[in-house]
């Protein structure tokens, strides 16, 4: 079918095609105020790489596109060809870029760090406790007219207070859940990572002896030295990974059988990070485990079976959907491109706030393939 498109900023001499309707106005500004015509799909459709090869035609100076679409290296070198110098990704996560592509193409590819990193953090805290106090369960019981009184037995659940929180890949988004987690409930952390995580592992040792100081029970961060020592000993697991092939399956049989069979699992990563038939399998056979997903193995379908178990909690990808970032987003995307079209160097901060509001910064707020482009 026909997708239809709005045009903003007819006039502007450079064109940029955005896959999707996006919240906000400011993002708009940015682009007409590096004098571009925008145009915008209005569809809910996800596009067709055929479809957006031919929206960009034979002149388009930049594109901002969709975690639901594959920007391969066809497509790249479409933009290529039309022209076009500059791709922003609205998401932080570039799974679905071939970047290497982009790159032989000379095309920056732009992402949205550091406006979704308490927002997806916070899901995930919403996830572990809707998953471990069975908040929908009891939701639909209740409004199903089920309820007949008080009982002592009646819906129990896992206590956080004082229990381990285990994070595995411990970057921005893993590490502000885990500061919530401890800081909230006074959890011990265990965390998996190739890198160390110094600021937060300072973090909690202040926050550690604040708490003695007050009198309460100190708490912990170890970094342990392997997934499956994180999932052994941990009563609730987040997962924080970007999906690569390294990662592809990283959650399978085998590993959810190391963990306690009253855990929690979180997932506001990336479906494939998980492999969701075996999850489905581990569910029911181990009622007592718990699992909060925010995305899905085959998105926007769900592996049989998933949707039945009482022990899962399913959300559609919408751990970013704030309203402050889900603007901020497109602040950054729209950014990425204005920099890009504009020549404007790189920010050199991980402090991306001074994009949201004020006076937009003349430069790039995250260009993922810089270095490979020698832009840094
Ligand atoms: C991302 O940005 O990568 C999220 O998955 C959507 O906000």
């Amino acid at each position: 079918m026909v997708k239809e498109w709005r045009v903003h900023n007819p006039d502007g001499s450079r064109r940029v095609v955005v896959t999707k309707e996006l919240p906000g106005e400011r993002w708009l500004n940015i682009l007409e105020s590096a004098d571009c015509r925008v145009e915008i799909c209005q569809s809910s459709d996800v596009l067709t790489g055929v479809e957006i090869i031919d929206r960009i035609g034979s002149q388009c100076d930049g594109a901002i596109g969709q975690l639901t679409e594959a920007w391969d290296a066809e497509l790249f070198a479409a933009l290529a060809a039309a022209g076009g110098t500059a791709y922003s990704n609205y998401a932080v996560g570039y799974n679905n870029v071939d970047v290497p592509g982009a790159t032989t193409a000379r095309i920056p590819v732009g992402n949205t760090p550091g406006v979704l990193t308490e927002t997806t953090a916070e899901m995930a805290v919403a996830l572990t406790f809707s998953a471990g106090r069975r908040v929908v369960e009891a939701d639909r019981f209740m409004r199903a007219g089920r309820y007949e009184g008080w009982l002592p037995t009646m819906y129990m659940g896992q206590r956080f207070v004082g229990g381990t929180v285990g994070v595995i890949g411990a970057g921005r988004i893993g590490a502000a859940y885990g500061r919530m987690m401890v800081e909230g409930f006074k959890m011990n952390l265990v965390y998996f990572d190739p890198y160390p995580n110094e600021r937060l592992e300072e973090f909690v040792t202040n926050y550690s002896a604040f708490i003695e100081q007050q009198g309460g029970t100190p708490v912990t961060c170890r970094r342990l030295t392997s997934v499956e020592d994180v999932l052994a000993e941990a009563d609730v697991v987040s997962l924080h990974t970007a999906l690569d092939t390294t990662t592809h399956h990283l959650i399978n049989a085998e590993r959810l059988s190391l963990m306690k069979p009253d855990a929690i699992l979180i997932n506001t990563s990336r479906g494939p990070v998980v492999d969701e038939a075996a999850l489905v399998d581990h569910c029911r056979a181990h009622p007592d485990f718990k699992a909060g997903l925010d995305v899905f193995e085959d998105e926007p379908a769900m592996k049989p079976g998933l949707a039945d178990l009482d022990n899962v909690v399913i959300v559609p990808h919408i751990a970013s959907a704030t309203v402050w970032t889900r603007q901020g987003m497109a602040t950054l995307a729209a950014a990425n491109v204005a920099a890009v079209l504009q020549g404007y160097p790189l920010w050199d901060d991980d402090d991306v706030l001074p994009f949201l509001s004020g006076e937009v910064p003349a430069a790039a707020p995250s260009i993922v393939n810089a270095a490979d482009l020698g832009l840094k």
